[in-house]
Parts: C-alpha cells; structure tokens; sequence
C-alpha cells in the first residue's frame, strides 16, 4: 500500500454512510424508544427529518407514524440515495444544503434533527427556521450526541491499555475547534428561538460484551474514522496499537473480538413551538 493516509481519505465518505446504517442498526431499540418517547397527542400527518442521513430517523418514524408522510432532508445525496433503497419510495426526498436557502418542507406537525443540529453553521438561525415551519403547537424533537461511542474495556489493548480514551480526547480537541457546538446545552437555546422545552432526557446506551458482526464492523468504521483525525496527534506507539485493532486480519483487530460493548449517550428535547 503506498497511499495509506490517501486510501484512509477513500475510506471517509464510505465510512460516514457505514457508520450511520450500523448506529441505526446496533441502536435500533434505543432510537425506537426515543420515538415512542415522543409527547405526541395526534399521529402528525407530516413529518420532516433535517439531515436525515441514511435515514435512521426517517425509518424509526414512519414505523411509528406509518400513516404520515416523512420529508428527508440532507446535503449528501449519497446518504440520500441510501436511504431512498431502504425506504423504497415511501419517503419525499429532498436534497439541500440547510444553510443556504430552505426549499419547500411541506407544513409538517412535527420535525425532528438527530446528530444533524451542531453540523450547521448557525445553529440558532437553524433553530428560528424549524420554529417557522412548524405551526403553533407543533413539535421539534432534537437529538444530540454528546460523544462518540466507546468500544473496548479500559484495559484494552493489551499492549496500549487506554488507548480509546487518548485517541477521543486528541479528538476532543480537534472538534472543539472544528465543530463548536457540538454536545452544547439546547435547551436555552430552543427557548430563545420560541419553543418551550416540554420533556428532555438522556437516553444511555449500554450493549455489554456484544458480540454480534454489527458490533465489530461500527466498532471498526468509528474508529477508522477517528484515526483521520487524530494520526498526527496520537504517538507512534498508540497509532500503530490502533492500526492492529482496524487490521481484520490480525488475531487481536476489532472484527474478532469478543469484549467489545457499545457504550454512548443521546440527549433528545421535546420542545413544543409556542402558542400566540
Ligand atoms: C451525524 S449525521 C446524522 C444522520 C441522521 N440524522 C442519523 O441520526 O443517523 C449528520 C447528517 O447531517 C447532514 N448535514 C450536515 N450539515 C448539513 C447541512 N448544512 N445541510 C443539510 N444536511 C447537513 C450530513 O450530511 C449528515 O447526513
């Protein structure tokens, strides 16, 4: 190979569409909690998803709300083209960039935004928008990471023990500068742009010793993609303990362990558009 760090560049888009199916995947109790969850007094009619990805949230909605007509919203038309296979038409897609000019979303009752809201640009003009949208009354159900999942014990690997715990804060780092808002507080901020915060909660996920194929294969996209933006932050040492953990040929990599956990938190905010 004589393009590493190009052929992990390659491996970026693919990942980030990878990483979304096998969250949806692996978490799919959790997110149809969350939906269950939701404080809606009538089945809505319509219901856009802002940056719907390959369609997680889409998904979890119309199984609870078969009737409504889902609006997907996102810049990337391959994760669109994904979520078009999986929803098999049922869905209105829409391409647009959210922080230009919005196209027309229809006049759903309620609008949902999972790990989508910290991507743009101006998350408060976001919020104003989505409060536009819907009417009086009308719900916006916000859902947050506050980190990555985690995957291996503390004790792991063997030879590097701690490993994912350096290789996230090299990360930390990084976001903090590229992606300020991530993992901010929301609930101020829904209320500045007019919404009252009805219900709000975190939701921990804990998948113990999961053994499962789909655990290993997230464990090994999240990572891959964590190495793109920490190899020049992390030692020579840890980068070559993390390059045997995405090796799936080696006897130690992530696809044949088996102490691998899925541990991550999501906070969601039912926040209700004000009435006049
Ligand atoms: C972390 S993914 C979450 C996807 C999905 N909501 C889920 O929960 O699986 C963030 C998504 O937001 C989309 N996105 C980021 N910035 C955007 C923007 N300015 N306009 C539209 N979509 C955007 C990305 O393309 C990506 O699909």
């Amino acid at each position: 190979m004589t393009h590493a760090h190009g052929s992990h560049r390659h491996g970026h888009d693919h990942d980030q569409a990878e990483i979304l199916d096998l969250d949806a995947e692996v978490l799919a109790e959790h997110l149809a909690s969350i939906v269950a969850w939701l404080p809606v007094p009538a089945a809505p009619r319509a219901i856009v998803d802002l940056g719907s990805g390959t369609g997680a949230g889409t998904l979890a909605l119309l199984a609870r709300f078969p009737d409504a007509r889902v609006t997907a919203v996102d810049a990337s038309p391959a994760h669109l083209r994904r979520l078009a296979e999986k929803a098999g038409g049922g869905v209105r897609i829409v391409e647009a960039d959210l922080d230009h000019d919005w196209p027309d979303l229809g006049a759903p009752e309620l609008v949902w935004a999972s790990a989508s809201l910290h991507h743009m640009a101006d998350p408060d003009a976001t919020l104003r928008r989505v409060h536009d949208l819907l009417p009086p009354g009308g719900l916006f159900a916000l859902v947050e990471l506050d980190g990555f999942p985690r995957f291996l014990p503390p004790d792991a690997p063997a030879d590097r023990p701690g490993l994912e715990d350096r290789a996230h804060a090299a990360s930390e780092r990084h976001h903090a500068e590229h992606v300020p808002h991530r993992g901010a507080d929301w609930g101020p901020r829904l209320a500045a742009a007019g919404f009252t915060v009805e219900a709000e909660r975190t939701v921990t996920v804990n998948i113990e010793k999961a053994a499962s194929a789909s655990v290993g294969r997230y464990a090994l996209s999240s990572l891959r993609r964590l190495r793109t933006t920490v190899e020049d932050a992390l030692s020579p040492d840890d980068l070559a303990a993390l390059d045997r953990l995405l090796d799936p040929d080696d006897p130690d990599g992530l696809l044949r362990r088996d102490d691998l956990s899925v541990r991550t938190e999501r906070r969601v905010w039912a926040a209700r558009r004000n009435r006049p």
